[in-house]
């Protein structure tokens, strides 16, 4: 090949509308414009999230493109999120991936979310051997995958109800934090106390996880206090309950571990941002003796370089999709 392999990843399935370049498995740009209409409306709202990413996705891509300072012309494929996601969204990044892979005669290459999440911990340096395990906690998804190979991945427990972004995103709403709150709960529990309040776990069977139960023991103690307390109270509130989530999942990450005998750990997915999780992951890590991986912050919630590096692993497999290739809504990682 006479210039570098040069793909463009896109990723539309939720809120975010991103474009990144990667050009010999560097990120050459990241582009990712976040969808500020929802906040109003305390979630995503389908409808507006597929609008905003018909008028968005022409630019960003255009931003990508300028950033790597390369012409359209010099891709060699483009990557695209199929699935899972919202519908709406995930078809306004197919057409467009669609329509500029066929007028530059280039392949398009189908990329899994979740997937794309998992191989972020291959963007930078160093980069995890296989097989490890990786804690996926996102907005959707709360998953411990056995990572066998780039495209090999089994799901060895989830979420029975709600995701941990969304038990976050939920208890940041009864605080009366805007959406999505999860963030804010990081930063207003810095300086907290994590044990000047107790909330109950929830202990499922198996790497099973469950958020709904907690979330329920919140809400009973907010409507249980005054707005005063609250506000009085709010960074010890954020760390307590944020210490329970985290736990939670680490707890069952320690017993995965043990049971599959695994010592490469590694994190993805927009929790992964969290700061908590982070540091508690650290400490646990040189505990257990496990060798760890978190991507980089911009790297863990949605971006299009982790469907850009998925893509780019893809390439040489000649795994190409067609123009007739469907979005899949759900899309099981197995
Ligand atoms: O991976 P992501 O960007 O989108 C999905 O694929 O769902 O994850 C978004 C989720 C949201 O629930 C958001 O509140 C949560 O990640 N999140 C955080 C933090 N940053 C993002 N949750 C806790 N602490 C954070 N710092
Ligand atoms: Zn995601």
């Amino acid at each position: 090949m006479s210039h570098p392999l040069t793909i463009l990843g896109i990723e539309s399935s939720c809120d975010e509308t991103a474009a990144a370049v990667i050009c010999d498995g560097k990120i050459v740009s990241n582009v990712v414009m976040s969808q500020l209409i929802h906040q109003k409306y305390g979630g995503v709202v389908p409808e507006l999230a597929a609008r905003a990413h018909e008028t968005h996705m022409i630019p960003v891509v255009t931003a990508a493109l300028q950033e790597a300072a390369i012409e359209k012309t010099a891709l060699h494929a483009i990557g695209f999120t199929q699935g899972p996601g919202l519908l709406g969204p995930l078809l306004v990044g197919s057409c467009f991936a669609k329509a500029l892979a066929c007028s530059l005669g280039i392949p398009l290459i189908g990329v899994h979310h979740i997937q794309a999440h998992v191989l972020a911990n291959f963007i930078d340096e160093p980069k995890p051997n296989f097989p490890f395990l990786c804690l996926t906690v996102s907005g959707g998804h709360t998953q411990i995958i056995l990572v066998k190979d780039y495209f090999s991945m089994e799901v060895l427990g989830e979420t029975q109800d709600d995701a941990a972004g969304e038990a976050f995103d939920k208890i940041a709403h009864l605080m009366g934090f805007s959406y999505p709150g999860g963030a804010l709960i990081d930063r207003y529990a810095q300086g907290g106390n994590p044990q000047a309040f107790t909330f109950p776990a929830t202990h499922m069977a198996g790497f099973d996880f469950s958020f709904s139960g907690i979330k329920t023991a919140f809400l009973l103690f907010i409507q249980s206090k005054t707005p005063e307390f609250i506000k009085a109270n709010r960074a010890d509130i954020c760390a307590s309950i944020q210490a329970v989530l985290v736990r939670m999942l680490l707890d069952k990450l320690t017993k995965a571990a043990q049971k599959s005998g695994m010592h490469t750990i590694a994190l993805a997915g927009g929790v992964a941002a969290n700061s908590y999780l982070r540091q508690q992951l650290k400490q646990l890590a040189e505990k257990q003796h496990w060798t760890i991986f978190i991507p980089a912050m911009a790297y863990c919630t949605d971006n299009a370089a982790m469907v850009a590096i998925t893509a780019y692993y893809k390439y040489p497999l000649k795994e190409f999709v067609g123009l007739a290739a469907k979005s899949f809504p759900r899309y099981p990682i197995g």
